[in-house]
């Protein structure tokens, strides 16, 4: 609901302004007719005023470019094929990072301060020529949005169960993920190298947990998994690809991009850096776009694996690190290429005003509600 102005009640009405702002005087308010009044308020002048009041939502830029950009259909031909993308959720400590690493071929959980992995991260990797798109999240209690964001733009969620361990709240609150999600999950049972770990224990729990183990009749694949040993890895490997392959994950990439934003930062040297996974169409330097309030245009697009290698474009499935954003746009944030950097700048600011709630009338009176009414 937008707010209203005197001026655009009176109008509406068809009663003179003089007449609003004097019961807005008897209710003690001091203020002109292009003062911004709430919903709330504007019903409560119109029931004073003994006339019926109908909101008509007026279509916002946003609503006709960015909604329009949604709803534009692929046509069947357009689609091929994209990488699968799949996120690793679970209990801190579990052993995402570790897992990932290992099968990456990288080194991320060693750097990490505290050994708590504090961002989400997105990789793209080739296995045997086929492309793939990896998520890490992390599993300490505070981070839960990283762990629903990743688990809303993903295809498959890997989770990491330690045996030691087994099933634990952030275990719990990533099966609700996945499951609202609506995605298939992979259990990695992992740090199964312990000495004395009881994998039926953790097995019983996930069971419970409404994940029934496919060794017992149920439709769970549970792969048992050491980070530190590398046993299990290949298998977990090869889980995934069926589980990808049962699926047919499309994309066009000969549209406009689409994606969304994982997270964003300022950062000293290079400014605003914001991570962002592409979901559909083409992004292309140079692209002009809008994510969340921040809006700018593509300058630069790093490949997260290898930050000095650029990326002209990044297609379906692909995550960047992109610069040009004016500002860090939340994450969560959806972003599309405009063909108008002025329309591109017009809802990012838009947007930025309605975050920050500053409905500030023409001349600068701030919002008057029911609240400061009756203060
Ligand atoms: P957060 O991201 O903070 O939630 O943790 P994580 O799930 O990414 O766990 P991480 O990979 O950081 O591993 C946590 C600790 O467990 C580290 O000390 C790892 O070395 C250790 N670890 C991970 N996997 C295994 C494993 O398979 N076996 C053993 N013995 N230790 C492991
Ligand atoms: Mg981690």
């Amino acid at each position: 609901q937008l707010p209203c102005s005197v001026k655009e009640l009176s109008e509406a009405a068809g009663v003179p302004a003089v007449q609003i702002l004097r019961i807005l005087m008897d209710e003690g308010v001091m203020t002109n007719i292009n003062a911004q009044m709430d919903p709330e308020l504007t019903e409560f002048i119109a029931a004073e005023l003994g006339v019926d009041v109908d909101f008509l939502q007026p279509e916002t830029l946003e609503d006709r470019v960015l909604m329009r950009l949604e709803e534009i259909e692929d046509p069947e031909e357009s689609l091929v094929a994209r990488a699968p993308v799949v996120t690793f959720l679970g209990h801190v400590d579990h052993g995402k990072t570790s897992l990932l690493d290992r099968l990456i071929g990288i080194d991320v959980a060693g750097g990490e301060s505290g050994g708590i992995t504090q961002h989400i991260r997105a990789y793209r990797i080739e296995n045997n020529g086929r492309p793939m798109a990896f998520v890490d999240t992390p599993g300490h209690e505070a981070f839960t949005e990283m762990r629903a964001r990743g688990a809303g733009v993903t295809d498959i969620v890997v989770l990491v169960v330690a045996a030691d361990d087994g099933v634990m709240p952030q275990t719990e609150e990533a099966i609700s993920h996945a499951k609202a999600a609506g995605v298939p999950i992979i259990v990695a049972l992992n740090k199964i190298d312990l000495p004395g770990v009881d994998p039926l224990r953790a097995m019983t729990d996930l069971n419970t947990n409404g994940l029934q183990p496919s060794e017992w009749g149920g439709d769970t694949e549970i792969v048992k998994t050491s980070a530190t040993t590398g046993e299990g890895l290949d298998e977990l490997l090869e889980t995934i690809l069926t589980v990808a392959e049962l699926n047919e994950y499309v994309a066009n990439p000969d549209r406009a991009a689409i994606g969304t934003c994982l997270e964003s930062q300022q950062d000293a040297d290079r400014g605003v850096v914001t991570k962002v996974l592409v979901q559909n169409g083409t992004l292309k330097v140079g692209d002009i776009v809008v994510c969340g309030d921040a809006y700018g245009r593509v300058k630069a697009m790093l490949d997260p694996l290898s930050p000095r290698t650029r990326l002209e474009e990044a297609g379906p499935s692909v995550p960047v690190n992109l610069t040009g954003l004016d500002i860090a746009p939340s994450a969560g944030a959806r972003l599309y290429v405009l063909d108008d950097i002025a329309e591109a700048r017009e809802i990012a600011e838009t947007r930025g005003k309605s975050q920050h709630n500053e409905y500030l009338g023409a001349t600068g009176f701030r919002q008057t509600t029911l609240d400061t009414l009756f203060e």
